[in-house]
């Protein structure tokens, strides 16, 4: 039977006999995939291993801190660290439709990525936390277009001569989290709701641009913040704002306003693969919406996404 630690051993020591001497590159989002990733490999091959970060600009406030510290405060694991934000946004000026976003985001990533990757010398192995369910929804099916493509490191195996090391594939996230723990890696990053390898470029309809992600930075930081005082946070799969593309006429002390509105999203789940919007309290509801209003400039309308997954997707692109 399945026990964390029995999959620990085997693994660690399949990646061993795979990568031998070889030298091993990780690129690390701070995500609980890519740091579980991390983890193992280097739990499997030390020093062999080099973990990569590429701050996208894209990522919540404070979001990747706290993987990124206990990382690097992990003596004998090489760190890379990079800020490529003001690059990602000028890929993204004008792009509006879901998959290029994705595509630029993916892009981008590979070609900074590549590029720290070179520095190190000749490089044989690329760890990534590709996970059960992004295996099956990437996959083509019956000749129909992947659901959405899902954003890895794609494309820069075979460029750069690299053989992937993907010790999640046939796991299911509550796997991996257990998996974590078992590791030793902080609690509040491991029990962390899952967020996408494009960040919040793909919770920005339409144009990404610096005011627009200040926005959504911050209406996003209440949701979370409100969820988690309230006790919700571990109770949904993922509780996130949404910024719409769209300005609503509104009406603070007598004058007239036209502002953006932020959809809010909370589903439960249990693999991502189908979801239903969760049934927050209407007090937690209308906690987050007034401090949504009162406390983003820009915003005056909230509203709640009642839809399921299928036919609805988690996300909103
Ligand atoms: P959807 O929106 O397809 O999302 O119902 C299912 C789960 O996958 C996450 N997601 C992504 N994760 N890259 C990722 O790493 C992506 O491009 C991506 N798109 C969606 C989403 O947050 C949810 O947990």
């Amino acid at each position: 039977s399945w026990t964390v630690q029995s999959f620990i051993e085997t693994t660690v020591a399949a990646i061993r006999a795979r990568v031998g001497q070889g030298k091993v590159i990780c690129a690390l989002s701070g995500g609980v995939d890519s740091s579980v990733t991390a983890a193992l490999v280097h739990r499997a091959v030390g020093k062999q291993l080099t973990c990569i970060h590429v701050d996208t600009g894209l990522m919540r406030s404070g979001e990747s801190d706290a993987v990124i510290r206990f990382f690097s405060s992990q003596s004998e694991l090489t760190l890379v660290d990079i800020d490529a934000s003001d690059f990602f946004l000028s890929r993204l000026r004008g792009v509006t439709s879901p998959e290029e976003k994705r595509r630029q985001i993916g892009h981008g990533f590979i070609e900074i990525f590549e590029r720290e990757a070179n520095k190190l010398g000749e490089v044989h192995f690329l760890a990534q936390g590709t996970l059960y369910p992004d295996v099956i929804e990437s996959v083509t099916f019956r000749g129909k277009a992947p659901i959405k493509s899902h954003h890895n490191v794609g494309g820069l195996p075979e460029r750069m001569r690299l053989e992937l090391v993907e010790p999640l594939r046939d796991l299911f996230k509550d796997e991996v989290r257990l998996l974590g723990l078992e590791l030793g890696l902080p609690k509040e990053a491991i029990l962390r709701q899952p967020f996408p390898g494009p960040g919040l470029g793909i919770r920005i309809m339409g144009e990404i641009t610096a005011e627009r992600l200040a926005v959504l930075r911050l209406a996003d930081a209440i949701v979370l913040e409100e969820i988690k005082n309230t006790g919700w946070y571990d109770k949904v799969w993922q509780s996130f704002a949404v910024l719409l593309p769209i300005r609503t006429v509104g009406v603070m002390g007598d004058s007239r306003t036209y502002e953006h509105v932020i959809a809010l999203r909370a589903v439960d789940s249990k693999d991502a693969m189908t979801a239903d919007w969760s049934r927050l309290p209407y007090e937690v509801l209308a906690r987050i919406s007034n401090r949504i209003i009162n406390e983003v400039r820009g915003v005056n309308r909230v509203v709640y996404d009642i839809s399921s997954k299928p036919p609805a997707t988690i996300e909103w692109e």
